[in-house]
């Protein structure tokens, strides 16, 4: 499937660049013709010469080299191709990227393409866990890069060992077959189909009364109109919210938990399920069929028999037959945010869960902004605060990604 494909590779500077040129012939022997870019630091570990000999021409090197720049544009090289993949991409190539700098060929190439991209990261485990570049794969993830690795295991300069090092060149080659696979390439969820629930729900007590909470439905609104403009064919399950119904998907409204179960039950089946949804634990035993009366009991007060709702998320991720492949949870806290996402990731069964802190002082309910940490079986990650909408196309990237099978 690699057969006369044109994959234009970039070769940052680590010590992982010695895995690149196994890659380039890796992908030659599948009939793929491998341009080359090999960045200043990427020289100081091969020699274009090496790089040149397998690749079968010349790598390109400089930005303005007019030899270059009369054979082929820099936008040229950008754009002829199918793919472009950064292998090694080291921590200064991503920050690049996620900042927009062009300021050599690599940088200048990676913000002129139309074209997919894939990359590589291989750095040293404390540069891979640092603030700054895990907000930088998180933006990257967002802006639609996909990623293969980086893997577990010791670094080749120093003997540490940790997350870090760069994916084998055959995991490299199937990544790049999978996202070259993937139906129009260019929007990460074309093809897909998502279920978001969102908003809080309305549990009854008689025609006029009902029992809620104060989510506005802001994040989960915000992940869904994110999924469709990344291509995916979206139902959005709302309980009631004073939003507008996102363009370019379906809404279906709903009000109870009950109501709001059925929903999600008849949009199966989708790939992945994210439910934001901040659905009432109880519904009222038996809602009055009339408007209650004060002093109708005869007494100054009143109780309300409650019964468990369904738990939608749970009923969902443990469901045997026509389970989606991804099962997102959201969980609010406002106390030991992190130990309760956990026990809420295996008592749910689901396979990632977004949690937040909702306590008073953050704003976070009803709030335009978010902070959030992402915990799946591999661990957790603590994204900045963020705009819900930020927040939203982050993780909608993510997802895109673990669909693909090129995350994570
Ligand atoms: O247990 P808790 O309500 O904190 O769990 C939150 C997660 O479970 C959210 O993803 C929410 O949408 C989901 N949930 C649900 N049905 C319920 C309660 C919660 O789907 N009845």
């Amino acid at each position: 499937m690699l057969k006369d494909k044109r994959i234009l590779l970039v070769i940052g500077g680590g010590i992982a660049a010695y895995k690149s040129l196994e890659l380039i012939r890796r992908l030659r022997e599948r009939g793929a013709r491998v341009r080359t870019i090999l960045t200043r630091a990427g020289q100081e570990f091969i020699t274009p010469l090496s790089v040149g000999a397998i690749a079968g021409e010349k790598p390109y090197i400089e930005l303005f080299d007019l030899q270059a720049e009369f054979d082929i544009g820099h936008i040229r090289l950008a754009r002829d191709t199918d793919i472009v993949v950064v292998a090694p991409a080291t921590a200064d190539l991503m920050a690049k990227m996620a900042g927009g700098h062009a300021d050599d060929l690599a940088s200048t190439v990676l913000l002129a393409t139309d074209k997919p991209v894939l990359i590589a990261p291989a750095m040293n485990p404390h540069m891979w866990s640092q603030a700054a570049t895990r907000r930088n794969r998180t933006q990257l993830e967002a802006d639609g890069i996909a990623f293969i690795g980086p893997s577990a295991g010791e670094m080749a300069e120093s003997g540490e060992a940790g997350i870090g090092r760069m994916a084998e060149p055959l995991d490299i080659v199937a990544a790049i077959e999978t996202a070259l696979a993937r139906p129009h390439a260019g929007l990460p969820l074309s093809g897909r189909r998502i279920l978001v629930t969102s908003g809080p729900t309305h549990e009854p007590i008689d025609p006029v009364r009902y029992i809620a909470n104060r989510s506005s439905g802001k994040q989960g609104h915000a992940i869904a109109a994110a999924a469709a403009r990344a291509g995916a064919d979206v139902t959005l399950v709302s309980g009631p919210t004073s939003l507008p119904d996102p363009a370019g998907l379906k809404t279906i409204k709903v009000s109870t938990a009950r109501e709001m179960l059925a929903a999600v039950e008849k949009a199966l089946p989708v790939d992945a399920a994210i439910f934001a949804a901040a659905v009432a634990d109880w519904g009222v035993a038996a809602p009055g069929a009339q408007k209650m009366k004060k002093g109708a009991a005869g007494a100054p007060s009143l109780s309300l028999s409650l019964v468990e709702n369904p738990d939608i998320l749970a009923t969902i991720a443990k469901r045997r037959a026509g389970r989606p492949r991804l099962v997102v949870g959201f969980a609010a806290e406002t106390e030991k945010v992190i130990e309760h996402a956990r026990d809420k990731l295996t008592r749910k069964g689901c396979d990632w869960i977004v949690a937040n802190d909702v306590s008073p002082g953050t704003g976070v309910m009803g709030g335009d902004r978010n902070s959030v940490h992402l915990i799946t079986a591999k661990g957790v990650e603590s994204w900045p605060v963020q705009s819900k909408d930020e927040v939203a196309q982050a993780l909608i990237a993510r997802i895109a990604s673990a669909l693909a099978g090129v995350a994570t």
